[in-house]
Formats: structure tokens, C-alpha cells, sequence
């Protein structure tokens, strides 16, 4: 096959079924009335952003600041930061960039607020930030719809800030499995949302924005009034969210797995066990067990930092060869994708170049 000239392990991208998804995505978005602003932290690459902007999505979100400084970088004008930045350094990089692309930010407190506002000001600029609202899933964002009012006011008497709408992502409905019960999960969500809009109405505040939904709820949120979506894995799917099934059966069909790590087999200890060489530092465990694509009827375990086993399921699956190069879907794309260089990127099914995951290890 094409990927022979690959050495392994490598972490691989089709660029071919990525664009498929970019444009699937795209088109649903479009359809609904509704942007999308792809979540970054998903690729952490540049590249991949321009295709999804390219394809119509109003800029990126990412995770953290350092993403962002990538981003902007990398060349993405517009973007949001999903989450409470907070501390003296990060607030400072957070408004030099703004001076760079437009850049939004999400807050839950007064005190973040003020320190980002103190920081904008002392900048010279002036960041449009989204109340984040909590809808059940208990991380950060404020539960209370009055209270949620009650910092969008001060932001809107702060100067620095600029109060642009409301931050409404859940990220506990996104991998319920079963189409029917992540649509009532979606639901619940969207009712809590409701409570929200209904006390800024009551309090004559516009929401310009409200921001949220994945992968796994994006298509139950269209009339929730969430004016842009946030989705992130959609754009090289992974084993987890393909669990979660879709209203045809047990599988998520919506999008198609275009990423994947190639793995060699370096050892056949019995007719039962195959060792690969991709263990911890290859593929994250976050997200349950990877899956071997290419062969079915083994299940993957881990062997250590650097092998991975596969071991026999069916008595009459293929026994590989060793040297044989092997497909392994991730659980989790996004901490998989973190543990690597670059992307080995597929063009027509063949290996072209390699793309460096450029926003890996950006944790601050
Ligand atoms: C705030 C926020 N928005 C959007 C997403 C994207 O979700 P997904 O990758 O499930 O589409 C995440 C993922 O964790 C997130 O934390």
C-alpha cells in the first residue's frame, strides 16, 4: 500500500475525508442559519483551520492562549477562547493579541473580569467577552441566570470590555450514546438555555452572540438560538464520538474518520498477540481503547510506553505479517493528536507532506 514509505508510528491526516467533513459541517451551518467557529483545540494546526474558514466558518475557538497566539499566527483573524483566562501574565498576552485579530474571551466572575479589563485597558484595546453560562455540566460558568445578568451589567460598565453575548456549551451531552438520548440531553440543555435568554430579555440586554454545541449536539441545537456552533472533533471524527451512534444505529455516520496513527507490527509472540509500536506516548487512554481499522477481530491493549497489543477476539481473524503496517483509530483525537510533531498528510490516499501540529504542548 501507499502508506509503505510512512515509517511508524506516525500520526496520519487524509486530507481528502477531512475536506469531506469541512464541508459537510459547513453546509449543515449554512443551512441552519447558524456560523460555526470550529473548535481549534481539536487540530491545533493552522492549516486545518484556513480549510475550515475557507469553507465558510467565521474564525476558530480555541482553549488557550497559547493556541490562540498560534492561531493568529498561523493567520486566523477572529477568535474566541472558550474559557476563563485568569492570572496577570495570561490577561497581558490575551490583550496583546488583540491588537493583532479580533479576539473574544469568556468570563465567569467579576474578579476575571476586572484583571482582563485592567489588562485590555492598559493595552490599549478592547476584548468583546461571552458570560459562560452552565447548563448542567458543573465545570466552569454560572448556573444562576440572574447572576449571569448581574456580570454581563458590570461588563457592560467596564471599560476595556466590550459584553458580546453568551458562551453556552455542555460538554457532558456530547458522547451519550444513543441518538434519541443525546437529542434529550440536547434538549435539556437547550431548555436551560432558554432560562438564560428569557432573564436577559427580562433585562433588556442583547445577546449578540451565544456560542456553543460539538459534535455529538450540534444537530439538536439549531433552534436554541445559539447563533454560532463550536464544534471540534467533527473535523477528523475518533473512535469515541463513532460509538455514539447516530438515528440509524449504532454507529456515527455523520462524518468519516480521517485521521488515524500508523502502526508496525514488530512482533507475533503467539497466534493470540501482536505487538505494534505505539503504546502511551503514541496514543492517549483518556478515551477508552483504540481500534485496529485495518484489522478487524482483535481488540487493543496497551503494552507499555511504546508497544501496543493486539489480542485475538476471533478465533478466525487475520494473522498480520511482521513488518505489516497496520490503521489504528484513536478513542480520543484531540489528546492523541496533542502527543505529536506533525501530521503526515494524505492526498489522494498517498503520502504528500508533513503538517506540524503547531499548537501542540500549548497548555498555558
Ligand atoms: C468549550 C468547548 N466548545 C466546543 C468543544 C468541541 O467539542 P467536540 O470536539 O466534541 O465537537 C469543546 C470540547 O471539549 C469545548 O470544551
Amino acid at each position: 500500500m501507499s502508506l509503505e514509505i510512512l515509517d511508524t508510528p506516525a500520526l496520519v491526516l487524509d486530507l481528502d475525508a477531512m475536506g469531506r467533513n469541512i464541508a459537510k459541517m459547513a453546509e449543515f451551518a449554512r443551512k441552519a442559519g447558524v456560523a460555526l467557529r470550529p473548535h481549534a483545540k481539536t487540530h491545533k494546526s493552522p492549516a486545518v483551520a484556513r480549510r475550515q474558514i475557507a469553507a465558510g466558518a467565521v474564525g476558530v475557538c480555541c482553549q488557550k492562549v497559547g493556541e490562540a497566539e498560534v492561531m493568529v499566527e498561523g493567520g486566523v483573524a477572529d477568535i474566541l477562547v472558550t474559557n476563563e483566562i485568569v492570572g496577570a501574565t495570561k490577561v497581558a498576552r490575551l490583550a496583546g493579541l488583540a491588537r493583532l485579530a479580533t479576539i473574544r474571551t469568556v468570563v465567569d466572575h467579576p474578579d476575571g473580569l476586572d484583571a482582563l479589563a485592567a489588562a485590555c485597558v492598559a493595552a490599549g484595546v478592547e476584548i468583546g467577552v461571552l458570560v459562560e453560562c452552565d447548563l448542567g455540566m458543573g465545570r466552569c460558568g454560572i448556573a444562576d441566570p440572574a447572576a449571569a445578568v448581574a456580570l454581563a451589567k458590570r461588563a457592560i460598565a467596564t471599560k476595556g470590555v466590550r459584553f458580546d453575548g453568551l458562551q453556552a456549551y455542555h460538554g457532558k451531552i456530547q458522547h451519550i450514546a444513543g441518538w434519541a438520548q443525546r437529542r434529550a440531553g440536547a434538549e435539556a440543555c437547550n431548555a436551560k438555555l432558554a432560562e438564560f435568554r428569557a432573564a436577559f430579555a427580562a433585562a433588556g440586554i442583547a445577546t449578540p452572540i451565544i456560542s456553543g454545541a460539538g459534535t455529538g449536539s450540534y444537530e439538536f441545537q439549531t433552534t436554541a438560538g445559539y447563533t454560532e456552533f463550536q464544534c471540534g472533533t467533527y473535523v477528523f471524527m475518533d473512535k469515541q464520538y463513532r460509538d455514539v451512534g447516530d438515528e440509524t444505529g449504532e454507529r456515527y455516520g455523520r462524518f468519516e474518520q480521517a485521521l488515524f496513527v500508523l502502526a508496525t507490527v514488530m512482533s507475533i509472540p503467539s497466534n493470540d498477540r501482536i505487538v505494534l509500536d505505539c503504546g502511551y506516548k503514541t496514543l492517549s487512554v483518556d478515551g477508552g481503547m483504540p481500534e485496529a481499522m485495518d484489522l478487524p477481530g482483535w481488540n487493543f491493549g496497551f503494552g507499555g510506553d511504546e508497544h501496543g497489543i493486539l489480542r485475538r477476539a476471533d478465533a478466525t481473524a487475520r494473522l498480520p505479517k511482521i513488518g505489516e503496517k497496520l490503521r489504528i483509530v484513536p478513542a480520543h483525537g484531540d489528546t492523541t493528536i496533542n502527543l505529536h510533531d506533525e501530521y503526515q498528510v494524505l492526498s489522494g490516499g498517498k503520502p504528500t507532506m508533513a503538517w506540524p501540529v503547531a499548537a501542540r504542548g500549548k497548555i498555558r
